[in-house]
């Protein structure tokens, strides 16, 4: 029997799940099986019908929903007229990648392998249940599992007796190779990104909008622990249009100090100019390159080499390490024994790329630039809520960024990429322009003019209600309800003075809840948070909710925030509702279900 081709799809939000995938990729091309691996949304999913052998790759993120680059195929696989064994006549498998310290722990995953099953497909495998929140990560359950998947794969499909296996330590082919150019071309790295576009086709990640920033502002307090900012851009002209709870992608880039470091390191020439040849002739080569284009273009616009290395890095610089010493050591963090020594020194620290690297400078310096894209994934562009309204802001899109800084037992404090990026841009001393491109929200909120919002939006999840604010008032629909909550009311309370003049015209009800000004020391520990306020209010929501049929939003980055808001939901939904226990939750399910509940979470 031949080798079938193996097609390996994932869902993936912060990359995991894709890099799991090219693990997967090239286990199978060590075993010299012909293997695809593509992003959900980018295979044509009635083709499925065809394939004989996939594995899903799906992470979960916020509450249990799949991630972006697989909505669409998980709107189609739902769907309910979707003719039951006449899709899916394959065998396949399903590898998750959750949190357990989430509700829905790998709910996408778990819900696919049941609606595969329905569809007509064969498992082969119970399906795996990664868990971030394991000691040594999702290896510890995809480890096993993949061995499993292996043997299985070769039992049903065995492979040839005149191929043999790639042992492990032999490099791969590179994905792709590159051409250096002896000369700089003009056009070498010249952006291919629009400045306008046509309604018909608006901005989008294979042609962002390159916006004008033209405010970036500081909103917090001088002594307060985070730096938000502001951040306005100019889209006329762009074709962009949204609606409050749409989101903004913006594709950041690298700092021009960590360029020039990594250029240092593996001794590039940030000015040579190449073109890329994809090995595989159905390989694509990634479309956000230009062709031709410099070192420096690839090195700070795409390759993520501030992004924390996973073991797959780690393999592949063992294999193209020159000095014993060093390749030892790589050995030993990407072996399964060594992955607890790997968690160590590198994911619980966030060690970046570009440190690790510089840790290793004989196998650094030693890289062969064809394996550049082979050794560390892209930027990924970044979501962000939009804080404002076209109604209030024509021509204006505002975001609000908290600058992602803390600390790990490095000594360099760790930066969040786009946030640093984004903050470190001075619109007011000459042009700066920032790719972005906007999609549909997690939010959509009530068209007639009497129907009640809730809006729940501690800290910067405020702002998809100020963008939704904005809009309902400008179409005078009434019942708008803000809780806010943050830490002091002179350092972190995003926009009062705009909600104080809203309420002054009878257009905003504000319930605030400053965790930090408890005026007894005693109860400091005590804080009071937007879910208290809600509680307080209990009689006020349950009859928004249940005699006026008001719809519950909910946003925001506390990661414990979302589950205790509904809590104190469902215990309102007992004792202002006389319901039971059970009763409330199935209340909320269906506020749930109807869309009269909705969150936008982010970690
Ligand atoms: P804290 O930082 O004082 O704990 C915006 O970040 C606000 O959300 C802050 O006042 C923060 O309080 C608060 N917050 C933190 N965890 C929360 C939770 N689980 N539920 C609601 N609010 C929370």
């Amino acid at each position: 029997m031949p080798s079938p081709r193996l097609l390996v799809l994932f869902g993936s939000q912060t990359g995991t799940a894709e890099d799991v995938s090219e693990r997967l990729g090239r286990e199978a091309r060590r075993r010299r099986l012909a293997c695809r691996v593509q992003a959900l949304d980018s295979y044509p999913v009635v083709n499925l019908i065809n394939e004989p052998l996939v594995i899903f790759v799906c992470a979960t993120t916020g509450q249990g929903d799949p991630p972006d680059n697989m909505k669409n195929f998980w709107r189609f696989i739902f769907r309910k007229h979707l003719p039951s064994t006449s899709l899916c006549q394959m065998d396949f498998a399903v590898l998750g990648l959750g949190d357990s310290s989430y509700a829905k722990f790998n709910f996408v995953a778990k819900k696919l392998h049941r609606r595969l099953l329905q569809l007509g497909g064969t498992a082969l495998l119970p399906v795996c249940l990664g868990d971030e929140q394991h000691e040594l990560g999702p290896d510890a359950a995809v480890d096993p599992w993949l061995h499993d998947l292996w043997e299985k794969v070769l039992g049903l499909y065995p492979m040839p007796l005149d191929l043999s296996v790639t042992p492990p330590g032999v490099p791969l082919p590179s994905k792709f190779t590159m051409q250096f150019l002896p000369e700089t071309p003009r056009t070498c790295s010249e952006e291919q990104r629009v400045t306008r576009t046509d309604p018909q086709n608006p901005p989008s990640e294979l042609h962002p909008f390159l916006a004008p920033m033209v405010t970036n502002q500081r909103v917090t307090g001088p002594s307060h622990f985070q730096d938000v900012r502001l951040i306005e851009f100019d889209i006329a002209g762009s074709g962009i249009s949204f609606a409050a709870g749409d989101v903004v992608l913006i594709q950041p880039q690298n700092a021009a100090s960590h360029v020039q470091q990594f250029c240092q390191v593996l001794g590039l020439d940030p000015e040579q100019c190449f073109t890329l040849q994809p090995r595989e002739p159905d390989v694509p080569c990634p479309t956000r390159l230009p062709q031709p284009c410099s070192v420096r273009h690839l090195v700070s616009q795409y390759l993520d080499i501030v992004g924390v290395p996973r073991r797959s890095f780690f393999e592949l610089l063992a294999c193209l390490s020159p000095s014993e010493l060093e390749r030892d050591k790589l050995l030993e963090l990407s072996s399964a024994a060594g992955q607890e020594e790997l968690s160590q020194y590198c994911s619980r620290p966030r060690r970046t790329a570009l440190e690790v690297l510089c840790d290793f400078p004989c196998t650094a310096a030693a890289i062969p630039p064809d394996y550049l894209l082979d050794l560390i994934p892209p930027i990924r562009p970044r979501a962000f809520s939009i804080a404002s309204s076209l109604l209030a802001h024509p021509s204006r899109l505002q975001i609000l960024v908290a600058v992602v800084q803390y600390q790990t037992r490095l000594r360099e404090p760790r930066r969040g990429l786009c946030s640093s990026w984004l903050a470190s841009l001075h619109p007011g001393q000459g042009p700066v322009q920032v790719p972005l491109w906007v999609r549909p929200g997690g939010l959509t909120f009530p068209e007639t003019a009497d129907t009640p919002v809730i809006m729940v939006g501690p800290g910067t999840g405020v702002a998809p209600f100020r963008a939704a604010i904005q809009e309902r008032v400008a179409q005078s629909q009434a019942g708008n309800f803000l809780f806010f909550g943050c830490r002091w009311r002179d350092q972190d309370f995003y926009w009062e003075a705009e909600w104080k003049e809203l309420e002054k015209r009878g257009c905003l009800t504000l319930i605030t809840a400053f965790s930090r000004e408890q005026p007894c020391p005693v109860l400091q520990k005590q804080k009071v948070y937007v879910q208290h306020r809600l509680r307080e209010l209990g009689p006020l929501v349950w009859e928004l909710l249940d005699r006026q049929g008001a719809y519950f939003y909910l946003a925001g980055n506390a990661k414990y925030m979302p589950s205790d808001v509904s809590e104190a939901l469902t215990s309102i939904f007992q004792e202002e509702g006389g319901l039971s226990g059970p009763d409330a939750a199935a209340y909320l399910a269906r506020l749930q279900r109807t869309l009269r509940f909705q969150t936008e979470t982010w970690a």
